[in-house]
């Protein structure tokens, strides 16, 4: 890419189950909020949803859900490329050669995956695969920025070191690229437990809210949300992690800074600033909500992907070529 280029941005969204807000404030915001100022790649990383069971009528209508769901909260499909991961081939290939290129005791140490292997007696290899499987989705694009949360930072740290391994051995290839996260909200905590990450994965429906629970639900699960002792509206979060996660999650739907935040309510006690929470929470969703059943209802999602994929896997093949021919593969001759 020459200079005058805008710089590339590459990030996805597991079609794992429903989305939650944590995936909206700590990414799909952002993804939003770069498309203007950068040349954006968003995928839906269905080979990565694999790597734990799912049915694949679900997976059908899971996939769908994230694509609609991506232009719904604002992506616009002529300014940035919406593709499903499965349909550009070259990411399971690189895929391949990046797992080449890690070693065990790297992947061993990946937080997510002990996270979801512990205490399971049958751990699938493809989860133990998973980051250099994410990190070919990242380098296939030479993708300088990668907006995630803070759950995502050890993946590109991992992405980056088999870049950089890549390059030393082979010769300079790919972009380092770098995580972009936002500053309040990067890692957005479960409404029963500020200890844990909010996480569609949770059984307690209660801890988190998807994007398309309805308003009356998020009013409940927001009324419902814990605190903690006291009932100052202050941002501590090692003393009041509780409504310390909910003032950023406040700030994030309001576009208020923290301090903003701290200072409106003070002297209010929690109910009073849950009530508003709940009305700024469904303010930022129901727009989202309403344009994804007209997404869904069009069938347009089709399309999108369908051209959002060409224009991935023209840059995709490009760099998964350079790839091989500096690892030493004969590349076929036309
Ligand atoms: P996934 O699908 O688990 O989550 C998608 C994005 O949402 C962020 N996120 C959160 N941010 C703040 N607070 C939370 N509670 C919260 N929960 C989720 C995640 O950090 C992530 O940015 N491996 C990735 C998917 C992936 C990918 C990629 C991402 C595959 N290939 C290439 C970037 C680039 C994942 O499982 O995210």
């Amino acid at each position: 890419m020459s200079n005058n280029q805008p710089l590339r941005v590459l990030s996805g969204i597991q079609p794992s189950g429903k989305l939650t807000l944590g995936n909206y404030i700590g990414a799909l915001k952002n993804f939003v909020e770069m498309q203007g100022e950068y040349d954006c790649f968003f995928m839906i990383p269905d080979l990565h949803a694999v790597t734990v069971p799912q049915e694949p009528a679900d997976l059908r209508e899971q996939t769908e859900m994230v694509a609609a769901l991506y232009v719904a909260a604002g992506i616009d499909p002529k300014r940035a490329s919406i593709f499903v991961q499965s349909h550009v081939h070259q990411h399971a290939e690189l895929g391949w050669l990046m797992t080449t290129l890690s070693y065990m005791g790297e992947l061993e140490r990946m937080t997510q995956f002990k996270d979801k292997s512990e205490g399971k007696e049958a751990v699938g290899a493809g989860l133990f695969v998973y980051p250099p499987l994410m990190a070919a989705d990242i380098l296939l694009y030479q993708a300088h920025l990668v907006p995630v949360g803070e759950d995502q930072k050890q993946h590109l740290e991992l992405t980056r070191d088999l870049a950089g391994r890549f390059n030393f051995r082979f010769g300079e290839t790919f972009k380092i690229p770098e995580p972009y996260t936002p500053k309040v909200g990067a890692r957005v905590m479960s409404l029963d437990d500020a200890s844990k990450k909010m996480s569609k994965s949770n059984p307690n429906a209660g801890s988190y809210i998807a994007l398309l629970d309805e308003p009356d639900v998020i009013r409940k699960k927001i009324s419902r949300a814990k605190t903690d002792l006291g009932r100052e509206v202050v941002y501590d979060p090692q003393n009041k992690p509780e409504i310390s996660n909910l003032m950023g999650i406040y700030a994030q739907c309001s576009g208020l800074s923290i301090e903003e935040v701290q200072a409106r309510y003070e002297g209010q006690g929690y109910g009073a600033f849950k009530k508003e929470l709940a009305e700024r929470v469904v303010e930022t969703l129901e727009p989202i909500q309403r344009k994804y059943a007209e997404i869904r209802a069009s069938g347009e999602i089709h399309d999108i992907l369908r051209s959002g994929a060409d224009k991935a896997k023209a840059v995709a093949e490009e760099t998964l070529r350079q790839a091989k021919e500096a690892m030493g593969f004969l590349l076929p001759r036309r």
